[in-house]
């Protein structure tokens, strides 16, 4: 048999958003991860998802793909990225999965949805609410969505380098994912993040994503949370393997280390 061989990618064939999701995106984890609070905090099976921001639904297709009982609906503002999204469920759902997910063109602010026991806002998308009051309307409308039980799930990133304009890149099958620092203001929190792919034979993409947002901190987070309504609110922090480096392990923590790039989850009780 033949070796494997690695596609070769260029700028100009590319599909940025399979890029996109192999690079920041694993929906596996994120499906094991929403699965593992229910069984902590819950002590019971979660079957109905909401994805806000789902872009291409990757874990809208993950989670009714775990069962037959699960159903998931996904939110997104952008006609275009929602086509992508219909195109990923055609090639990787049967037809039965995908009478279980449902796609809305919207906006999280104001697309009503059937009561659901879980809200997921992965890949830090809510960072694009810069104000308090908008972040607030934000996940005051989350609360109302859940049903009595719900738990909101999301996930934010910080540490001391994302405070600084500069750029990290990281190998990926066949090409460099950059994400970088464009610019942070201490005084309001924007801050403008950029991901580049650049390939093995010199093209790029470069600016292929552009996110103009607030880089909000835990502690802004999990008060907000509250304020709305929310119980308790748990963040679940990454573990580290021999050589420091996350070790993809999530547990309740209260004391986080300062170390210089972070990614937690924030888990939200109704
Ligand atoms: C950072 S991407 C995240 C995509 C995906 N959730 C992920 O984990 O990679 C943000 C997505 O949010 C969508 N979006 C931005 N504002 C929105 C809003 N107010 N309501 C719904 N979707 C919105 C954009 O169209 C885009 O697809």
């Amino acid at each position: 048999m033949g070796k494997k061989r690695r596609k070769k990618r260029t700028a100009s064939t590319a599909d940025i958003h399979e890029l996109y999701e192999l690079s920041v995106q694993e929906p596996e984890a994120e499906v094991d991860l929403i699965n593992q609070v229910w069984r902590e905090i819950r002590g019971r099976t979660c079957h109905t998802l909401r994805e806000d921001f789902c872009g291409t639904a990757i874990n809208c297709i993950e989670w009714v793909k775990r069962s037959g009982q699960n159903t998931a609906v996904g939110i997104d503002l952008s006609p275009d990225v929602l086509a992508i999204a219909r195109k990923r469920i055609q090639q990787r759902l049967k037809p039965a999965q995908r009478t279980r997910l449902t796609l809305i063109e919207g906006d999280v602010l104001k697309s009503a949805t059937e009561p659901v026991d879980c809200i997921n806002a992965f890949n830090f998308s809510y960072f694009l609410f810069k104000t308090r009051r908008l972040l607030k309307r934000y996940f005051k409308a989350v609360y109302e969505a859940l049903n009595d039980d719900g738990l909101f799930v999301l996930d934010a990133y910080g540490g001391s380098d994302s405070y600084l304009e500069l750029e990290e890149d990281r190998e990926v099958e066949g090409f460099t994912y950059a994400w970088e620092t464009e610019h942070y203001n201490p005084i309001t929190g924007d801050i403008i993040n950029h991901i580049h792919f650049r390939f093995r034979d010199g093209t790029s993409l470069e600016k292929a994503y552009t996110y103009e947002w607030r880089l909000w901190s835990l502690p802004e987070l999990q008060e907000i949370l509250r304020e709305v309504g929310f119980q308790n609110v748990t963040v679940y922090w990454e573990g580290t393997d021999e050589d420091g480096e996350g070790d993809g392990e999530w547990s309740p923590s209260r004391r986080g280390e300062a170390c210089q790039g972070w990614v937690a989850y924030l888990v939200a009780e109704k």
